[in-house]
This record gives C-alpha cells, structure tokens and sequence, in this order.
C-alpha cells in the first residue's frame, strides 16, 4: 500500500470516527481488514512457521561447488548465528537469498509463498529483506540524520523520493530507530566522523528505516572494540522477534550472548546445527573449524 492511500484511509478513518457504535464498523460489525486477502502482494505468508526456507541449492562457479546442496530454515522472528571457516559459502550463501547470484539448483522460498528465484535483487530487497555487508557503506559527507532519511528515500524508489518529505509516522520511527542504534546523541554528526562501530550501527538504522522483515547480516562486528560489540549484541536482541534475523559471526563470544541456534555451514552446506553448546561439542565442527 502506498503512502497516498494510508493517508486516505486514516483519513476516511477520522471522518467517521464517533459515527460508528462501538464495537462497529461502517460495513456492519465485520472486522476493519475483513476484505484483505490472505496473501495480499507484500505479505510474507509465515503460517507455515518458517520466514526463510532453503533447500537443495547449489552453485558452482568455474566448477567448484560454493554451494552444496544447503537446506536450511528460519522461524520468524529468530535470530540465527551462521559460523563456519572461511570459504564455507556464508556469503555465497547471502548473495543467492538477496538475488545476486543465482543457484544452479535449488529452492529458495521468503515465507511460504514468495519464489525469491524468480525476483531481481532490488525486488527482493524492496519485498522486506536487508542486507548488511562486511563494510559499512555509509555516506561520509551526510550527516547521521540524512543518512536515515535517504534509505527511506531510495527505498521508494527515485520518483517518489523527488518529492519525498517524512511525515510525521516517519519522523517517529526516525527518533525511535536513533535510540535503538545508540546515536540519539549524535543526529546531526558527519557519519565520515563517527567510529566504526558508530557507522556499523548508522547502516543497520538505515536497513531499519526500510522496515525490513528479514536482516542478513554478514560479519557485523568484525573491527568493533569490545564495548561495541557488546552494545551490538543488545541491538540484535532488540531487534528479534521484531525482525527475523541471520547473522554470520566468527566472534564466539558475542555469538555466545546472541544465540539460540547456531548453523554451523562447511563446504557449501549444513555440517550441524543446535544450541552454541551441541555444536562447539561435536567432533566435525571442532576439526573444521573451531580447533584451529
Ligand atoms: N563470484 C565468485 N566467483 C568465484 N568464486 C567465488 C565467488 N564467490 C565466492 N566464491 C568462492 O566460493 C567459496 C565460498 O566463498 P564465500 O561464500 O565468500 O565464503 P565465506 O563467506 O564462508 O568465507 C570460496 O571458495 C570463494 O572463493
Ligand atoms: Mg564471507
């Protein structure tokens, strides 16, 4: 729905507000979004549980497998810990969920009814799925405050953002995400001037101001001090439930403090699965990858 016609619904809302008996409505007692249908465009269908669903996909290039046959699922609202050693196809693996690269084979489903393989990267991320590279891709010479505001202008796409203003659901949801990324305090600092961990956390606002359902997020803090990647780490439990989350980390401890299960990925797929605790137990994982 565009912004043009929620405005005119709360319009119409306000206009017969005090009209209508309580506990009515207008078209006779049925329920305000009676007439939505079940899988409107936009709606990620998550009956089934799962918000991201993976299976048997495969990419090769040059001959050599990235990805192996991977089969993997999310839960709405969870945040799942990728780990793995290098060249496992973690990042592979973001490329072909957000529709940069594409799978030899495979199925790769965004809920229970959206075929992301049959999408554009753009389309994919317009459809609700952030991605958060290794860098922080910020731009140096806008303040903070801009920087949020473009990645709601961008994310409506280059006409609507011409005559683009916040209004003031906007301009709320503007406040509330500097809070929740820890640079209330600094709206209208350069973002070339803030810390690393300040630019991380400045880009995982402007994939919030998109309202994403679902964040990938690849290596997040690697470069951060300590106290950084602690304060990441109550940003990502913040942020789920609300979001669904998939953060790829090789930082044990902070993944200690944000896990609940953890994919373990080698050779382009799954080699275990389970709480932080079974994997760092099983003797494969050990051998790959943690016993170096
Ligand atoms: N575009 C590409 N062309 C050729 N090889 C690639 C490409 N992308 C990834 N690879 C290879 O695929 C493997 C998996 O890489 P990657 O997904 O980056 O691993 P990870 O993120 O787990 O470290 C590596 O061997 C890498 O060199
Ligand atoms: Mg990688």
């Amino acid at each position: 729905m565009t912004p043009d016609l929620l405005e005119e619904g709360a319009r119409r809302i306000q206009a017969h507000a005090g009209k209508v008996e309580q506990g009515k409505t207008e078209s006779g007692g049925r329920a305000a979004g009676f007439s939505r249908p079940a899988a409107a465009p936009g709606v990620v269908d998550t009956t089934h549980g799962r918000i991201l669903y993976l299976e048997d996909v495969s990419v090769s290039f040059d001959g050599f497998k990235a990805i192996n046959k991977l089969s993997l699922d999310i839960a709405p609202g969870e945040l799942r810990c990728i780990i793995g050693p290098n060249g496992a196809g973690k990042t592979t693996m973001m490329d072909i969920i957000t529709g940069k690269t594409r799978p030899d084979e495979g199925t790769v489903f965004f809920g229970s009814t959206i075929d992301l393989l049959r999408y554009k990267e753009a389309e994919i991320a317009q459809m609700g799925i952030g991605r958060k590279f290794q860098k922080p891709t910020v731009f140096e010479q806008l303040t903070v405050f801009e920087n949020l505001e473009l990645a709601l202008k961008t994310h409506k796409g280059v006409a609507a953002s011409m005559f683009f203003r916040l209004d003031s659901a906007q301009g709320d949801r503007l406040a509330e995400i500097l809070h929740t990324i820890h640079l209330a305090d600094s709206v209208t600092r350069m973002a070339g001037n803030l810390s690393h961990g300040q630019k991380q956390w400045l880009e995982i606002g402007m994939l919030l101001m998109q309202d994403p359902k679902l964040l990938l997020l690849d290596e997040p803090v690697a470069g951060m001090t300590d106290e950084e990647t602690a304060r990441t780490a109550e940003l990502f439990l913040t942020l789920k439930g609300q979001h669904s989350l998939m953060v790829v980390e090789h930082d044990m401890s902070f993944i200690r403090t944000i896990s609940e299960i953890v994919t373990v990925l080698c050779d382009g797929s799954v080699l275990a699965q389970g709480t932080l605790d079974q994997v760092q137990a099983d003797e494969r994982v050990i051998e790959v990858y943690l016993g170096r």
